[in-house]
């Protein structure tokens, strides 16, 4: 069997994200190789308690693990301190202690709340992420960003906590609706424009095999996105300098995503847009020419995602949302953008660019 280890470094708060396939039967002797004690709290949601649950306490009892599972609901909505404080009373109920490691197995909703409940409870308990959704095996589950959303605002109670292992099984991604999994290919083919063109080829070279997720290129593809993000986080823990790269797409995305009110598109299908926008303002400031523009509406189409701008929204609604002044002249707003593929950065970029821009996107 195949297996990738990515390290993080971070000194103390150093840790492996470890990659294979046909995986899920090692992670309680993974588990256990912590060191930790041997009693566990696993946090998922019903969707993936129905599909896994049996699957994990077996596992976890091979390695000879005990464990509670505690299941949320399913939904961002969930994604609150409501939940979080339900899992704090029944924390506290099975007498789980500092020691006891805390399992997040599931997408980036169940990471984010199960992190954040294991980052505040006791003070932090030892956090396994078992990422199951593509965004989250190539993107939340490492970096140690945890949290909850507050009725005014994502992600607005939250920290840094970093996890003590990541765990990924390629497999798990089988049972994710297309509609997700091509959703999560947003966030690797971000990585791949901002980071990486080996990423960008394999990915323009490959989309059937990809897209039928087989094994031994998406071990590929997830251990690549997964280094991009250990070396970015490294040199960037707490998200004052290069993580920003990591937005690319998504001031434009987020925009798009609030102004359909989260549901008509899925995360990663705005960033899609997003992306597509940002190729035609780096284009307008002459930083990348129409041939790279092109390059994100072919890999983002091959692999079904939107590109345009939905009719219903308009110029000045975006901009608004972003905070440039329809009425001010001279406004500008700081985006990532490409400078070539595999290489960005952040710009000033004036309102009228941008405008310009966005009507080239729909
Ligand atoms: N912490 C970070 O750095 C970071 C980065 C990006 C996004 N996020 C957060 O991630 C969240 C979005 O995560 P997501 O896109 O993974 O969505 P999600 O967690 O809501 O999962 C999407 C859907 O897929 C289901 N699912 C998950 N794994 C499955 C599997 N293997 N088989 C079948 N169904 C499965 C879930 O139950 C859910 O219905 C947002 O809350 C966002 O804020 C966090």
């Amino acid at each position: 069997m195949v297996k990738i280890t990515v390290r993080v470094s971070l000194g103390k708060d150093s840790y492996d994200i470890k990659i294979s396939y046909d995986f899920l039967s090692s992670l309680g002797k993974e588990v256990s190789k912590l060191g930790y004690s041997s009693k566990a709290v696993v946090i998922t949601n019903t969707t993936i308690a129905d599909l896994y649950k049996n699957k994990i306490i077996e596992s976890l009892n091979a390695g000879n693990i005990e464990s509670i599972t505690l299941v949320v609901p399913d939904g961002e909505k969930y994604k609150s301190l409501k939940t979080a404080s339900f899992l704090y009373d029944k924390l506290i109920e099975s007498h789980i202690r500092r020691n006891n490691p805390l399992i997040a197995f599931g997408g980036g909703v169940v990471g984010d709340l199960a992190g954040f409940v294991a980052a505040t409870y006791m003070r932090g308990i030892p956090l396994i992420q078992v990422p199951t959704t593509l965004l989250a095996q190539v993107d939340s589950s490492v970096g140690g960003k945890v949290a909850v959303n507050h009725p005014l605002g994502k992600n607005m109670i939250g920290c840094f906590y970093q996890p003590k292992l990541v765990f990924i099984d390629t497999d798990i991604l089988k049972t994710l609706p297309l509609r997700e999994y091509r959703a999560g290919l947003a966030e690797v083919i971000k990585y791949g424009f901002i980071q990486s063109k080996e990423l960008l080829e394999l990915l323009d070279n490959s989309p059937d095999k990809i897209l039928n997720k087989e094994n031994d290129v998406l071990l590929k593809v997830i251990a690549k996105c997964c280094e991009i993000k250990a070396r970015i986080v490294e040199e960037d823990e707490k998200d004052f300098g290069k993580r920003a790269i990591l937005n690319y797409g998504h001031t434009i995305g987020h925009a798009i995503e609030s102004l359909t009110k989260y549901k008509k598109l899925l995360h990663g299908e705005a960033i899609s847009i997003g992306m597509a926008a940002a190729a035609n303002i780096a284009c307008q400031m002459k930083l990348i020419d129409a041939a790279v523009v092109e390059k994100h509406k072919k890999i983002l189409t091959s692999f079904g995602l939107p590109i345009k701008i939905p009719q219903k929204i308009t110029l000045e609604e975006i901009l608004e949302r972003i905070k440039l002044d329809k009425k001010k002249k001279q406004e500008t707003e700081s985006l990532v953008l490409l400078k070539k593929i595999g290489e960005a950065e952040v710009f000033e970029v004036p309102k009228e660019l941008i405008a310009q821009a966005l009507e080239n996107t729909r």
